[in-house]
């Protein structure tokens, strides 16, 4: 079926996160699409509904199906069933992970800059935050093996937390690149999770990695956190995966999520993700085609009407990083600037000390409503232009 990512739904008064205004403002922000979600999946919460009977739900052998014909498939990631764990979200499963490998007043190492809770979660967890900044080189990230060895030595860190594909820079970690972290983590005994949400949104020319394809000796000390959330834009859906293949280590995270309950899904999300991980494949060949022309639009847009703006092409996903540092002395009045003109996007210095006069970019949008937020940009910022 050919989906129409064109047309322009009303997401205001539904509680959504992204639309919450009450003007209209243009909200360029938070990670989800404003496109309708794949029909097999709204047919499948339709049919439980139809069904009427919502009772105590587990998941399914056709759902673990599901998750390992995707995974195996695609990113030659071979599970088992009981290499599969479920949890309401990759955030809480990322603060989960502090009890699994360290102990209050460990040191966690993640990439600066970095999605926010990566940072918080650490924190709130009574563990120390320790950051290695992303060297920019010709216009991508990459990771600082040097930073990151001198910093695990030096702050006796016990785990990493790795964002594959990077958010916010959308870099798709090359095998290398993972494969250099790894023996780095190996030598120091340090724990890697690695949060792959944005996965399946990997764009055309670049491959995407799972961290698990890589540890076949070094099981014991590797997570990997994904979802069909980010992919199918499904976010308040909830729901997401832990995987991991050493069965000590299974089950101590199971241990973990015991302690709160929190290892089941909803029935919806649970035949979300299935029908999702069985029939979305052709919405989100066509999500990502529309994304990428999206992408393209937006860089070419910058270019001639902000050129200022230095832009760093995403590997993945729909998140641009933009350098605004050429139109502002002040994150808050960087931000503020665009909301006056009623557009919003992601203040930089939300993601660590790297994003400062940096904003990010959410382009999965009606191209209509795109333009329309490209040009309030071009208005608020051509006007210091000079
Ligand atoms: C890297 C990353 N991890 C996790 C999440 C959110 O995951 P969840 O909604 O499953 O907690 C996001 C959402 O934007 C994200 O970008």
């Amino acid at each position: 079926m050919l989906y129409n990512f064109d047309e322009i739904i009303d997401r205001r008064d539904t509680g959504s996160v992204k639309w919450h205004y009450t003007d209209d403002t243009i909200p360029l922000w938070v990670a989800d699409m404003d496109f309708k979600a794949a029909q097999p999946i709204l047919n499948a919460i339709e049919k439980i509904a139809q069904h009427g009977i919502l009772g105590y739900t587990k998941p399914t052998a056709a759902l673990y199906k599901s998750i390992i014909d995707w995974h195996g498939s695609r990113y030659d990631l071979w599970l088992d069933e009981q290499h599969i764990l479920f949890s309401p979200g990759v955030v809480p499963s990322l603060a989960l992970m502090m009890s699994v490998f360290t102990e209050v007043g460990d040191a966690v190492l993640v990439n600066d800059p970095i999605y926010t809770p990566f940072m918080t979660k650490v924190e709130q967890n009574g563990r120390k935050l320790v950051t290695s900044a992303l060297k920019e080189i010709e216009g991508k990230y990459r990771l600082d093996l040097a930073d990151i060895e001198a910093k695990i030595v030096e702050y006796k860190v016990k785990l990493y937390l790795l964002c594959n594909p990077h958010n916010p820079g959308g870099r798709v970690w090359s095998r290398e690149e993972l494969e250099a972290l790894l023996s780095i983590c190996k030598k120091y005994n340090v724990a890697i999770v690695s949060d792959e949400i944005h996965q399946d949104l990997t764009l055309q020319g670049h491959t995407f990695t799972p961290f698990l394809t890589l540890a076949k000796d070094y099981e014991h000390n590797v997570v990997s956190l994904t979802s069909m959330t980010k992919t199918f834009n499904i976010a308040g859906i909830k729901g997401s995966m832990i995987f991991a293949k050493d069965e000590a280590l299974l089950r101590k995270i199971s241990e973990q999520q015991n302690l709160n309950d929190e290892y089941e899904l909803n029935l919806f999300a649970y035949a979300a993700m299935c029908s999702a991980y069985e029939q979305g494949g052709e919405w989100l060949a066509q999500a990502l085609a529309y994304i990428e022309s999206n992408i393209e639009l937006t860089i070419h847009f910058l270019e001639g009407h902000l050129p200022k703006i230095k832009v760093m092409r995403p590997e993945a996903s729909y998140l641009i990083w933009l350098d605004c540092s050429a139109y502002g002395q002040e994150d808050q009045v960087l931000y503020e600037t665009l909301r006056d003109a009623k557009v919003e996007l992601n203040s930089g210095i939300k993601y660590g000390n790297e994003g400062h006069l940096k904003m990010r970019i959410n382009v999965a949008c009606p191209q209509a409503v795109l333009r329309e937020g490209l040009n309030r940009i071009y208005t608020a910022l051509s006007s210091d232009d000079n």
